[in-house]
């Protein structure tokens, strides 16, 4: 199948183990070379924006957009963001309608999508991204695709702990202040935050000590904070409760009534079961919603229990083809509604 063909070289970029193509760096630039000179085979306009997002579009319906993006986690897996962009040009070219539209920087907070809604767009009429999963609900359900009803709330930032540096030997355990021990304890405290509130997630990702020796007493320490919570009072709660001034936040938004119903159609005339469920990943898809455009999310089944930011990511072959069809037919009744 051309979709797996060309997951497997997105995902040859990096050159394993796992897909790496961060964001501003030369991976993430490679895979947009190949999106765009796929676009260009499927006879789409290819347009840069100022942010670097990509933008396809054929003659006809360019104002409803499919797409995702192209960035990854380190040792990411084959499908989160590139299925989404491989399936669009698919769909586009199929369907001869509508745009599709590779974003910018998603994983380290949805920077593209966010450069696109600040400067005012131009913006799309509706939106649709086919994305997978990440975690088990449809294939417990026995399902292979579903409808997303909402895309989680969530809050990026840091904590910075200052010690005093000194000797590892030398230092008696009474006189000491250790960023790390300090660091430590927060860690904890966050996981305790987000455990006492309904639906919340939170994670400590990152952590940078200073300076870095093994000998050495940890004088400055930074630690990521991640937090989600499903409902924007939660998330207030959460980003209290840990104590952190967030660099960025996105708040809970729901998909649209219209795009989710063409694709809950889309998949009942298929036969298989109308799932809807909320998505606890962040997507591009959140970011146009909250900025008003009306915008819906097709998921694929995620094997493997639904792991997800590892390479041991998967979907079916069966499943993305099924997924491509159902995203075709919707973009086609979308664009042709004008
Ligand atoms: C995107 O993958 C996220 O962090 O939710
Ligand atoms: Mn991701
Ligand atoms: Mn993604």
């Amino acid at each position: 199948m051309r979709v797996s063909k060309r997951l497997e070289q997105l995902y040859a970029i990096g050159g394993g183990p796992g897909a790496n193509r961060p964001h501003g760096r030369a991976e993430e630039d490679a895979a947009h070379e190949f999106a765009g000179g796929w676009m260009k085979e499927a006879g789409l306009a290819v347009e840069v924006d100022q942010s670097g997002n990509l933008l396809g579009r054929s003659p006809v319906g360019a104002d409803v957009w499919v797409g995702s993006h192209l960035d990854t986690v380190p040792r990411g897996g084959r499908f989160d963001g590139a299925l989404g962009v491989v399936a669009g040009i698919e769909a586009v070219e199929r369907v001869g309608c509508g745009a599709v539209v590779v974003f910018r920087g998603e994983e380290v907070g949805c920077i593209g999508s966010r450069a696109l809604v600040v400067r005012g767009g131009p913006l799309p009429r509706a939106f649709l991204e086919l994305h997978i999963e990440q975690g088990p609900v449809l294939e417990r359900a026995g399902a292979p695709v579903g409808v997303v009803t909402s895309i989680v709330g969530y809050a990026r930032g840091e904590l910075l702990f200052e010690g005093r540096a000194g000797h590892a030997g030398t230092t008696p355990m009474d006189v000491r202040d250790d960023a790390l021990v300090a660091a430590a304890e927060a860690i904890l405290q966050v996981r305790e935050a987000a455990v006492r509130i309904d639906g919340a997630v939170a994670t400590v990702g990152q952590l940078a000590v200073e300076p870095g020796g093994s000998n050495v007493i940890p004088e400055r320490v930074r630690i990521s904070v991640d937090a989600r919570a499903p409902h924007a009072r939660r998330l207030d709660e959460l980003i209290a409760a840990i104590g952190f001034e967030p660099v960025h936040r996105t708040p809970p938004s729901a998909m649209a009534e219209e795009p989710r119903r063409i694709l809950l159609e889309e998949i009942v005339s298929r036969g298989l079961p109308a799932i809807e469920l909320p998505s606890g990943a962040g997507h591009d898809a959140g970011i146009l919603a909250a900025a008003g455009v009306p915008s819906a999310m097709l998921f694929v089944r995620s094997l493997n229990g639904g792991l997800s930011h590892s390479p041991d990511e998967l979907s079916s072959e069966e499943d993305i083809e099924l997924a491509v069809d159902v995203l075709a037919d919707a973009l086609r009744r979308l664009a042709s509604a004008a």
